[in-house]
C-alpha cells in the first residue's frame, strides 16, 4: 500500500516518490513552486555575497537570461533595495549570447540582464560580461578565448545559474556539445530557434548562432544551480537527471558534477513519471 503525501500541493504516493528517488543521478529540490525555488537561491548567493565580502573578496556569477532565473533575478533585487545587499564585491559572465545582434535589440541579452539585474543593483559595470553579439566574425575565436581566460583570472565561478532548453541544452551547447568545449560560436538547434520565434516575431528573424560558455567552462563552476518549472520541461528533465550521460543530453554531464542541485516543482517532475 502507498502512502499518500502532499507535495507542493500535488498530492504524490509514497511509491512514486521513492521511484522518482531511485533513479535521479544528481541530486534535486522540488519546490512547492518557482517561488520557493528561486528564493532558496536567491538567499544562497546573498549569503555568499556577503560572506566574499567580509573577506574582501570577489564573488565570480554565473548567470543564465530566460524565465526560468527572473524570480531569482527579481529576489536579489528585493535583497539589495530593502536589506542592503550590495553588489559591489561581484563579478558576473553571462553564459551566453545570440549571434549576430545588437547588444541594444529587443531581444538580446545583454538587455535582458540590465532590465532584470544589473539596472537595479550598485554592481560596477566593469564587472559585467556577456559575450559580445556585435563583434566581426574574425574576432569572435579570440573573444572566446579571453572570456575563459577572464573567468580564470577571477578564480573561477563560484555559482552558475542554469536553465534548461528542450533540446537539452545548457547555455546554448546544443545536442553534439562535448564535455571538453569552452566558450565558442555554436549554431542553434532548430528546436531552440522554434522556441526563440515568440521573442523575435518569427522563425526566420531567429539567428541561427550564438557565443556560448562551452560544457567545460560551466562544469568548472564551484557550485551549479540548475532549474526548470513547468511541465513543458518534464521530458527533457526527466532525460537530464535519470538518463545516461550523453553528448546529445548536454545537460547530462551535470550528473558528473560535484556540486549540482536540479530545481524542479511539481508540475515538471511528476508527470514524466506518472504515465
Ligand atoms: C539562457 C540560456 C538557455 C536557457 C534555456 C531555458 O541564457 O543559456 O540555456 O536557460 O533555454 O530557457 P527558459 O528559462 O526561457 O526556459
Amino acid at each position: 500500500m502507498s502512502i499518500r503525501i502532499q507535495e507542493g500541493g500535488h498530492e504524490i504516493s509514497g511509491a512514486l516518490k521513492y521511484m522518482l528517488k531511485k533513479f535521479e543521478k544528481m541530486p534535486i529540490k522540488l519546490c512547492v513552486d518557482p517561488e520557493e525555488g528561486a528564493l532558496h537561491i536567491a538567499r544562497y548567493i546573498a549569503l555568499a555575497i556577503r560572506q566574499k565580502q567580509q573577506d574582501n573578496q570577489y564573488l565570480v556569477l554565473g548567470l543564465a537570461t530566460g524565465s526560468s532565473p527572473i524570480k531569482v533575478y527579481n529576489e536579489l533585487v528585493r535583497m539589495h533595495r530593502e536589506e542592503g545587499l550590495s553588489f559591489k564585491n561581484v563579478v558576473s559572465f553571462n553564459l551566453d549570447e545570440y549571434y549576430p545582434l545588437k547588444a541594444d535589440a529587443q531581444q538580446s541579452y545583454v538587455r535582458f540582464m540590465h532590465e532584470y539585474l544589473f539596472d537595479h543593483v550598485d554592481i560596477d559595470p566593469a564587472n559585467v560580461h556577456i559575450p559580445d553579439g556585435e563583434l566581426p566574425i574574425e574576432k569572435v575565436e579570440q573573444f572566446c578565448a579571453d572570456y575563459d581566460k577572464k573567468i580564470q583570472f577571477f578564480g573561477g565561478l563560484d555559482i552558475q545559474i542554469l536553465g534548461i532548453g528542450r533540446t537539452g541544452h545548457i547555455g546554448f551547447n546544443e545536442p553534439g556539445s562535448w564535455l571538453s568545449s569552452k566558450t565558442r560560436l555554436v549554431k542553434l538547434d532548430h528546436v531552440t530557434r522554434v522556441d526563440a520565434a515568440k521573442d523575435f516575431g518569427k522563425e526566420e528573424n531567429v539567428p541561427y548562432r550564438a557565443i556560448t560558455m562551452g560544457i567545460q567552462t560551466i562544469m568548472s563552476a564551484k557550485q551549479i544551480f540548475i532549474m526548470a518549472w513547468g511541465s513543458h520541461k518534464a521530458e527533457i528533465v526527466r532525460e537530464a537527471i535519470e538518463g545516461e550521460v550523453s553528448e546529445m543530453v548536454p545537460a547530462t554531464f551535470l550528473q558528473g558534477h560535484a556540486n549540482v542541485k536540479f530545481y524542479l516543482d511539481p508540475r515538471c517532475r511528476g508527470r514524466a513519471n506518472s504515465g
